[in-house]
């Protein structure tokens, strides 16, 4: 097993807050917990990290790597996305720039491109998408299906979703689709029965929207606990566009993540911090449907742990980039940069329940991302700038 060490790394960020310069008790902008290392060193083998510390006291490994001072981090955990789908929504979204609001009605137009589209032709979509995720750094994704609805085309698209990630879910009850319009009920059933049946071998997490237009309360909580008794993991896309039951339930049921949370009352808030359910916001959706952002300050201030991710799907928001969420989450929801980079790394990691992921420490696997830049400062404080100029994934340049 051949070792390599990464050098001339100007900053490098481990999650670790025992490793850094700036250490003990909590700090209100969160840079503690970065565990910042400056002029540092990496030793990668076997696809893991080996050795983690400052330059001068680096192991020799069998080839080295000179970084030249830029800045290395976690690589980006991005926990949720929605790349399994054909089409676009362009003209949905110059409307929406004109002023016709979101709603989740548009989600039945990719629902019908999706069930026409070859396998082919969605594995070459997710692949491409993927593919510009990497080149920006995300590392680890989470993919939901969600545009087929029926049994065939939900578990076709988890098993495209998994040839990418091990963090599939299954999304069935996205919305009812129009099939069922007069029946949401028998929906509820297909879901619950046959569609979880065929989706479960390859999905590891199963989701509901939860909102007025897709689904209430207790069809959520039928479709969850069916879920949970297959053995998958609880998702909930809750109080994305008003307040509702979606962060109460995720709570009671002791979901992973409760994700948007732009909308929330104080119980709402009570709730996060005393289950630990992991609050997921999308800040790239409110920009792309020109919405208020959620309050993360109100989160942090009482204790929520927050994960920054995309949301990336053709309707309300068809971006990929990770680098944008960390600056909107700084300039537009007040998040430090540390605040935002944590949450778009050991934040996603927390949501995925992956422990191993989102930090750079021995044992861990060797996924980051180098900037061109001599700190992750940089990355909210140079907004659309490429700034990542390599990833690695288990140890190697994708
Ligand atoms: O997370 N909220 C539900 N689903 C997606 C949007 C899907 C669509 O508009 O196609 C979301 O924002
Ligand atoms: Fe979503």
């Amino acid at each position: 097993m051949s070792s390599v060490v990464l050098t001339g790394i100007g900053s490098l960020v481990t999650n670790d807050p025992g490793r850094g310069a700036v250490s003990g008790g909590a700090r209100p902008d969160g840079v503690a917990a970065l565990g910042e290392v400056t002029d540092a060193a990496i030793v990668i083998e076997g696809g893991k990290f080996a050795w983690v510390g400052r330059r001068a006291d680096a192991p020799a490994a069998d080839s080295a790597l000179d970084l030249g001072g830029r800045a290395v981090i976690p690589g980006f955990v991005d926990s949720h996305s929605h790349l399994v789908f054909a089409g676009d929504r362009a003209e949905e979204f110059a409307a929406r720039m004109t002023g016709t609001p979101y709603s989740a009605g548009g989600i039945r137009t990719t629902v019908a491109a999706t069930r026409a589209a070859t396998d082919e032709q969605l594995t070459a979509n997710v692949a491409r998408l993927v593919t510009e995720m990497r080149r920006q750094g995300t590392t680890t994704v989470e993919i939901k299906s969600g545009y087929g609805l029926t049994v065939g085309d939900e578990a076709r698209g988890l098993a495209i979703a998994a040839e990418f990630t091990d963090e599939t879910t299954y999304l069935g009850a996205h919305v009812v689709p129009p099939e069922y319009a007069d029946d949401p009920a028998a929906y509820v059933s297909l879901v619950t029965g046959p569609m979880l049946d065929s989706a479960a071998a390859h999905a590891k997490w199963v989701d509901v929207f939860v909102e007025k237009g897709a689904f209430d309360a207790d069809q959520a909580r039928a479709i969850l606990t069916a879920g949970a008794k297959k053995g998958l993991g609880l998702r909930v896309h809750a109080n994305q566009l008003g307040l509702g039951p979606g962060v109460q339930l995720a709570c009671e049921l002791g979901a992973a993540a409760a994700d948007h949370c732009t909308h929330l009352s104080d119980a709402d808030v009570d709730a996060l911090a005393s289950t630990g359910v992991v609050a997921g916001l999308l800040p790239a959706v409110e920009f792309s449907t020109r919405s208020p952002y959620p309050d993360a300050r109100r989160l942090l201030a009482a204790g929520v742990t927050i994960a920054l991710a995309s949301d990336c799907n053709p309707g309300s928001c068809y971006s990929s980039s990770i680098p944008l969420c960390i600056a909107l989450a700084v300039r537009e929801m007040h998040m430090t940069p540390a605040e935002a980079l944590w949450s778009a790394t050991a934040g996603g990691a927390a949501s995925l329940q992956r422990p191993d992921l989102g930090r750079i420490t021995p044992g861990a696997p060797a996924d980051l991302a180098v900037l061109d830049a001599p700190s992750y400062l940089h990355l909210a404080y140079r907004p659309g700038v490429p700034l990542v100029a390599q990833t690695f994934l288990n140890g190697r340049p994708v």
